[in-house]
């Protein structure tokens, strides 16, 4: 089955096909971050219009790369949800109509659930049943995963999600939009022990997760270490460290505990953070203490991207889902 797979729920215009039979044919991607990075975040008007822009060229080139025509596909599989409402229903439209006209299914996508089963696009897949960390720019959870459809909450970010944290922690110090990889690469240069934020929740039982309190951590040091109004380089990449390391422990101890709670001994780790250097040594460290093993995507597949919209909106299919004639868009839509 030959699945075209659409994203557009957020400020990356994607597109893949994946094949059941033969993986990945073509993926291709447009990313508006420089457009969105001037205002200092996305904004949702300026977003749908690009996508409206770069969907059907970035369909073509996605047929092309695979040497393929419309008439070839088997179904058509868009993100529904959740993210921006324009920008949702952008991709929702031009996939239902493309599903009409070439006369074959079409199915709409969970954002998060796309993300959750990136990492089974790599070459060593792993089974049912695992933990996932779901850690993107709007989400942060943990999910027990028994297959396709099937999957429980464990826990979840009561505000902040990891990704917003990272992104709002870069702008306190004056980096662009999105600052994940930013304060990624600052920290490098950073002294990780030179200040120690707190590890938010950690101290009680559950699996729930609190960022906004780290927040206000970070921009209490930096106006502490402000001097003539401006911090100097070195202390920068220290609070980058401190930042970064405060995230990443509160994150290996949940995951940590989560593996303990459920008995299982897969871990998997997608969405935008799971991009991050850091989070993946540390949770190296914890899988090996917790005898089990660490999955994750290539960094494409960890940001937004057609193929995990793709892949997704195949299993559903191959499972005997398909949404009928509606254009579904939703903003708000709980896995
Ligand atoms: O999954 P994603 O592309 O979009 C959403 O569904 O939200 O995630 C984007 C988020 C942004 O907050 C970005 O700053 C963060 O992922 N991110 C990172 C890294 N790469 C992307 N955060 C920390 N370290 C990274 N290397
Ligand atoms: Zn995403």
């Amino acid at each position: 089955m030959k699945v075209l797979g659409i994203e557009t729920s957020c400020d990356e215009t994607g597109v893949a096909i994946y094949d059941s039979e033969h993986g990945l044919l073509a993926d291709t991607l447009y990313s508006q971050v420089k457009m969105h990075a001037e205002y200092g975040g996305v904004v949702p008007e300026l977003a749908s219009r690009d996508h409206v822009r770069k969907l059907l060229p970035l369909i073509r080139e996605t047929l092309a790369q695979a040497d393929l025509q419309g008439s070839d596909l088997d179904a058509v599989a868009y993100t529904a949800g959740p993210g921006l409402v324009g920008a949702l229903m952008v991709g929702a439209s031009t996939g239902r109509s493309l599903a009409m006209a070439w006369d074959i299914p079409a199915i709409g996508v969970h954002h998060m659930e796309g993300h959750l089963l990136a990492p089974m696009l790599e070459d060593e897949p792993p089974a049912f049943p695992f933990v996932a960390l779901l850690v993107s720019g709007g989400h942060t959870q943990l999910v027990k995963v028994t297959g396709i459809g099937a999957y429980e909450l464990l826990g979840e970010s009561l505000d902040d999600a990891a990704g917003e944290a990272f992104d709002k922690a870069a702008k306190m110090l004056g980096m662009d939009y999105p600052g994940g990889p930013l304060i990624a690469k600052l920290a490098e240069q950073g002294d990780r022990s030179r200040f120690r934020f707190p590890r938010p929740m950690t101290d009680r039982p559950g699996l729930d997760f609190s960022f906004s309190g780290l927040k206000t951590f970070t921009l209490n040091t930096i106006t502490a270490h402000r001097v003539d109004g401006v911090v100097d380089a070195q202390t920068q990449a220290d609070i980058a460290a401190a930042f970064e390391e405060a995230v990443v422990e509160t994150l290996a101890i949940k995951c940590r505990r989560a593996l303990q709670a459920t008995g299982l001994k897969q871990l998997i780790i997608a969405g935008g953070v799971s991009a991050n250097q850091r989070l993946r040594e540390r949770l190296a460290e914890v899988v090996k203490k917790e005898r089990s093993a660490l999955f994750y995507a290539r960094p494409r597949f960890c940001t937004d991207n057609g193929a995990m919209i793709a892949f997704a909106g195949c299993q559903r299919l191959l499972a005997g889902q398909e949404s009928d004639l509606v254009i579904e868009a939703k903003p708000r839509w709980p896995m």
